[in-house]
């Protein structure tokens, strides 16, 4: 079987090029010895970092999944060593919870969504069903290292894919604001991979202890700013900024555009309509622009993820200038 080889710095970001570009084989697990990972692929394609093809062996994955799905739970994330299930109101959630322990070795802690994520930090509400009885873990994204406790703060792996096509935007030298930045995600990837300024706003105090930590461990020197996005963002100047609050970054753009430089390119994240998703956030960044006196030029758009039966995730990126 076709395997590409990468080295472990390089795994996850490998790994979320290959799925994106549906050349990532199901059904195997990857390999790895001291230096490299090997996933099983199905084309060739080119990664933007050292990479070799060659015929291998990959074990067949466990049947998990399998039996996930026989409880009708297949849909779970997984965060760190926490897995979080959600329950359709199909199956036994403990039985779920117990085979996840049993097929995924690296799963030490199964939590269950009991809401939605919600209040002004976003946070996903959870309990405990089996396992290590905490909420806080490390996770690995993109050769970077995240501490986050679920309860606390938010985190979603499922954003990583949208992280490396931002940060394949951002150019060395940038001044990058990350209003929203919860743990750092963003922040912490783009000072790990480019030579920028980059500034971090974040009002959740234990999302900001988390982060500073994060900033440590990952030896980035990224600015964390506790506090309201509105109150600080015009305090800079930007080329770029990110504003990853789909649910209410429309109250944020007029201080995004006072902070934003000639040229500034926005990162703006909203919810919209199913089958319509860009309608809400072109008028919203038309009407910000209106009012601040600027000129807008949407420079791409595109659906993320799926959020309700009636609704979905956009992005819309757009380029800031006088008028
Ligand atoms: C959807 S989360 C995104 C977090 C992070 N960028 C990520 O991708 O993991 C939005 C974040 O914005 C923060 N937030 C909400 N209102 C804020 C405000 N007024 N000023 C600064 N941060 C805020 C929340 O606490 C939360 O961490």
């Amino acid at each position: 079987m076709l395997g590409i080889g990468v080295e472990k710095k390089n795994a996850e970001r490998a790994k979320a090029i290959l799925r994106e570009n549906g050349a990532l084989l199901s059904g195997y697990g990857a390999k790895s010895d001291e230096k490299r990972v090997y996933f099983p692929v199905s084309k060739r394609i080119e990664l933007p970092f050292p990479h070799s093809y060659s015929q291998k062996i990959f074990p067949k994955k466990q049947h998990g999944a399998r039996s996930l799905r026989e409880q009708g739970l297949s849909s779970f994330d997984i965060v760190g060593d926490i897995a979080v299930l959600e329950d359709r109101g199909k199956g036994d959630v403990k039985k779920a919870a117990s085979i996840l322990l049993k097929t995924n070795p690296r799963i030490k802690t199964v939590l269950l969504k009991t809401g939605g994520r919600t209040g002004e930090f976003r946070i996903q509400q959870v309990k405990w069903l089996a396992g290590k009885k905490r909420t806080k873990t490390v996770h690995k994204e993109s050769g970077c290292v995240f501490e986050v406790d679920l309860a606390r703060a938010y985190f979603s792996p499922r954003l990583s894919t949208e992280r490396l096509r931002v940060l394949a935007k951002v150019k060395d030298g940038e001044t990058v604001l990350v209003p929203f930045a919860g743990v750092g995600p963003y922040a912490i990837i783009i000072a790990k991979n480019r030579k920028c300024r980059v500034v971090a706003i974040e009002k959740n105090k234990d999302a900001v202890a988390s982060m500073r930590k994060n900033v440590a461990a990952n030896r980035v020197a990224v600015e964390v700013v506790q506090g309201d996005a509105n109150a600080i963002l015009p305090r800079y100047k930007a080329d770029r900024i990110i504003m990853p609050l789909p649910h209410g970054a429309f109250d944020f753009l007029d201080a995004a555009l006072k902070a934003a430089k000639d040229g500034c390119v926005v990162h703006y994240y909203s919810i919209g309509e199913r089958g319509n998703p860009f309608e809400k956030p072109l008028k919203e960044i038309r009407d910000a622009c209106l009012r601040n006196r600027k000129k807008c030029r949407i420079a791409g758009k595109r659906v993320l993820l799926s959020y309700s039966a009636g609704l979905e995730r956009a992005a819309v990126d757009f380029t800031v200038r006088r008028l």
